[in-house]
């Protein structure tokens, strides 16, 4: 698996305090107009993050310790939907999340967050950066109602490259709005390897069960592996989801595209998935007063962003 170095947000310098454990650097990336600090592993920490013990079939996976060019996909998607109303009120659930920088984004939207990872680590960074960023997290503008963003950071796997255990869900039975995924569907060395589709179905059964009706699950594909677009629609519809590919350049501005480097932000593939008794209006459409309606109509439309 080759590693990012790059996060495709500008960096802004920072003044506060570098932490004291040597494996993380701490960075603030501007994203829209919110400095997010973020901290995450030391670009030199990049060897061995997934090993696996062939005699013991166990996987140990530091991947999320990085930021993936999927993370960034994501958080122009959920700007998008933020600055657009629509996740106001809402309930976001990140699988895989990693550092947590895409819980961190959609904290500053939506009225509560849960970040998942199967990696005890991970959690812990995700916890630190999101209280990092509490300044950033959405308060009711109702003075009265000293209200703001609910966040937490749960254990959640499903059986997988990054995760040879038994699958659990600390988020209980619980469903959720908007369901967020960037770069969890992936193989170690993706020239000599595709997509597992047992794997595939796994994540695709978590979606399934952790989405609320009229919900939408946004899962950004880095695109590695050949044939991995297909696999994954195909496990996605055996899972009763339906599958929408959707542009970059619906919600993401042009210079992000077209600027130097971004090569790798330019691969990665964005999918919304929804429930497929969702989709399945007369009209073959996707019903109209449901959340997914309105967060996709947005995604689709890059004039509806902000300049
Ligand atoms: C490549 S990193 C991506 C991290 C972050 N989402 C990003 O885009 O920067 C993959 C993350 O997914 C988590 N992950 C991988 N397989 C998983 C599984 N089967 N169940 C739960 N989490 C998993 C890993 O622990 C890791 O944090």
């Amino acid at each position: 698996m080759s590693y990012p170095h790059t996060c495709y947000f500008q960096e802004v310098p920072s003044t506060s305090e570098q932490p004291t454990d040597e494996d993380l650097v701490q960075t603030v990336f501007r994203v829209g107009s919110y400095d997010i600090v973020i901290r995450k592993g030391h670009p030199l920490c990049c060897d061995e993050l997934l090993t696996c013990d062939h005699e013991s079939t166990t996987t140990t996976d530091r991947t999320g310790i990085l930021m993936w060019p999927g993370s960034t996909v994501l958080a122009h998607a959920l700007l998008a939907l933020g600055g657009g109303g629509v996740l106001a009120g809402r309930t976001v659930l990140e699988l895989g999340s990693g550092t947590g920088f895409c819980g961190v984004v959609a904290s500053i939207f939506a009225k509560e967050v849960v970040v998942t990872d199967q990696s005890s680590e991970m959690r812990d960074i995700a916890r630190l950066n999101l209280k990092a960023n509490q300044r950033l997290q959405w308060r009711s503008r109702d003075a009265s109602m000293s209200r703001c963003c609910t966040t937490s950071v749960l254990g959640l796997a499903w059986p997988g490259v990054g995760y040879s255990g038994s699958p659990f869900d600390e988020s209980g039975h619980r469903q959720f709005d908007l369901l967020i995924a960037s770069d969890v569907l992936y193989v170690d060395e993706p020239r000599c390897g595709g997509l597992d589709d047992v794997d595939i179905v796994s994540f695709f059964e978590v979606v399934h069960r952790k989405l609320a009706d009229g919900g939408l699950a946004l899962v950004a594909y880095a695109n590695r592996e050949r044939r991995g677009a297909q696999v994954i629609e195909e496990c996605s519809v055996r899972c009763g989801l339906r599958c929408l590919v959707l542009p970059l350049p619906g919600f993401i501005r042009p210079d992000v595209l077209h600027a130097e480097g971004a090569a790798s932000l330019n691969s990665v593939l964005m999918f919304g998935f929804v429930h497929i008794r969702v989709a399945a209006t007369e009209s073959g459409g996707i019903s109209p007063d449901t959340f997914c309606s309105g967060a996709l109509s947005l995604l689709r439309n890059i004039s509806s962003l902000a300049a």
